[in-house]
């Protein structure tokens, strides 16, 4: 080779190298840097995670995310053990740990038909249930106001069939209860946004519901910002036209959309259940836990195509959703593991239970690398 050759192919190959390298360099390296000026990126956290027990899973969350919600430690259940008697030292563990962290901090939930402590069980009357509304409210509310940057308020109040759920409120209060629990809620931290958050609430008869629901709401005065969806799905069922037309018609009535408590099931549902039901469950057997060690290449890959779908909507929408959140950090964590039968392995997450990320992870940044502009 002449020298002159050779001094060119070299220039040609430094070049290339340094092209690689700035378009590497400008290539995002997480979640919430990805979809910066689309959307948040939450996950829920555990009070593991809050306490910063593991590392690896410490790391993952600042690096990735960018908002928290608590799993279960501020629903009233465990901030509200006793008429009188309150436990915020999760809570406040959790706000620190946002706030600490630069995260956008979601408080959930306020009003729920589940997880509620024993004592509300056993009221009997209208006034003793909104003492205890008013009581809790007040107290959880105002004591995080200013720090939790939105509420869910209500969570869950409508069946899929679009009648409201005659859970312990609606049979003491009808559906005033829904207006009482924002208005206060309003009251004690008027800076936070205010969201209603419910599963299966993108499908027809629940979306309709829901959107009279919140038109009345709007009508009588009261402060409502925002619909959560939940996004407990599936990768056998995933229906993104449902989702993108619950995105556009809630947007319509001016709230932000939220998706709260996003993962995909990968394991079968032979009941044809869906939702999130957390009352519900069945018997475990091998038909129903079909990958105990490790999820197949093939499904890997379903999972990874289901996900991508799921954020091309997103993206497209990115103008009229404020959030995605998804309902845990990795695998091992995920309350799919649990519901709705106990002691299977799901795969619902991007991060597998090493905490690495896994087919699915690059399939949704894949949408960002390559389309920068999308
Ligand atoms: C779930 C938690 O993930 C579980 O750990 C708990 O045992 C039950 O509740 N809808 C909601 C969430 O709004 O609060 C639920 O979280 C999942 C369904």
């Amino acid at each position: 080779m002449k020298p002159s050759n050779f001094k060119y192919q070299l220039l040609f190959i430094c070049s290339i190298g340094l092209f690689s390298a700035t378009f590497a360099q400008n290539q995002p390296t997480s979640l919430k840097e990805a979809f910066k000026n689309d959307f948040l990126v939450g996950t829920a956290l555990g009070a593991e995670h809050i306490l910063e027990k593991d590392a690896k899973a410490n790391q993952l969350i600042k690096k990735e995310f960018n908002a928290i919600t608590p799993e279960n430690h501020m629903k009233s259940m465990n901030i509200h053990p006793e008429w009188n008697k309150y436990d915020f030292y999760l809570g406040d563990k959790f706000v620190e740990y946002g706030q600490k962290n630069n995260m956008y901090v979601v408080g959930h939930t306020l009003v729920w038909h589940s997880q509620l402590p024993r004592f509300v069980g056993k009221i009997k009357s209208a006034d003793s249930l909104k003492l205890f509304m008013t009581d809790h409210i007040n107290t959880v509310a105002g004591r995080y106001a200013g720090k939790i940057n939105s509420w869910d308020v209500v969570n869950e109040a409508i069946e899929d069939d679009g009648t409201f759920r005659k859970s312990i409120f609606y049979n003491l209060l009808g559906e005033d209860f829904i207006k009482m629990a924002f208005d206060l809620a309003a009251k004690a931290d008027p800076k936070a946004e205010l969201y209603y958050n419910d599963y299966n609430n993108e499908q027809p008869a629940k979306r309709k519901a829901t959107i009279e629901m919140i038109k009345k709401l709007k009508a009588s005065g009261t402060k409502i910002d925002g619909v959560g969806i939940q996004g407990h799905w599936s990768i056998n069922s995933l229906n993104t036209k449902n989702i993108e037309d619950a995105i556009i018609e809630y947007a319509a009535l001016g709230l932000k959309v939220a998706f709260t408590e996003l993962d995909l099931t990968v394991l079968p549902n032979p009941w044809d259940l869906k939702g999130a039901d957390v009352n519900q469950n069945f018997e475990n057997s091998p038909k129903m836990n079909p990958y105990p060690k490790e999820l197949p290449d093939s499904v890997q890959t379903t999972l990874a195509q289901k996900y991508e779908e799921l954020f091309k909507v997103f993206l497209k929408h990115q103008d009229k959703i404020d959030r995605i959140t998804f309902w845990g950090v990795a695998d091992n964590h995920s309350w799919l593991n649990g519901w709705p039968v106990r002691g299977r392995t799901n795969y619902p997450l991007l991060f597998d239970r090493n905490f690495e990320p896994k087919k699915a992870y690059n399939s949704v940044m894949n949408l960002k690398k390559n389309n920068p502009n999308l």
